[in-house]
């Protein structure tokens, strides 16, 4: 079973254009990002060494990582350079009156 919910994280002003941000969404830490105006989320913690991706460079779509350079595609997710190779979880954002929502999809077997 798997349950979906949609968190207010913060208002389109609080991040600007090019920067990414981390923000806490109950019990997870997430980055947020603006890329040109359109706002991406992901699991904050880099899955190669659990750096922080909200620290990191924002380049393009990508993200790299500040503690070895790792890069992700922030869209997907998807790693994009080594040494990262495992998927960072991507969330989907809506904008609703210039406030940012972040749908949280909660699956059972994921719960510990
Ligand atoms: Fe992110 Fe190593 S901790 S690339």
């Amino acid at each position: 079973m798997s349950s979906s919910e949609l968190h207010r994280v913060c208002h389109v002003s609080e991040i600007a254009e090019g920067t990414a941000r981390g923000v806490g969404v109950g019990d997870r830490q997430l980055a947020l990002y603006n890329i040109g105006g359109t706002f991406y989320a992901t699991d904050d913690r880099c899955t190669h060494a659990r750096a922080y991706l909200s620290e990191g460079f924002i380049e393009g779509d990508t993200i790299e990582c500040p503690l070895h350079g790792g890069r992700f595609h922030i869209p997907t997710g998807q790693p994009f350079s080594p040494p990262v190779r495992v998927a960072v979880r991507a969330y989907p954002v809506q904008v609703i009156d210039e406030e940012i929502y972040v749908r949280i999809t909660e699956n059972e077997a994921e719960r510990e």
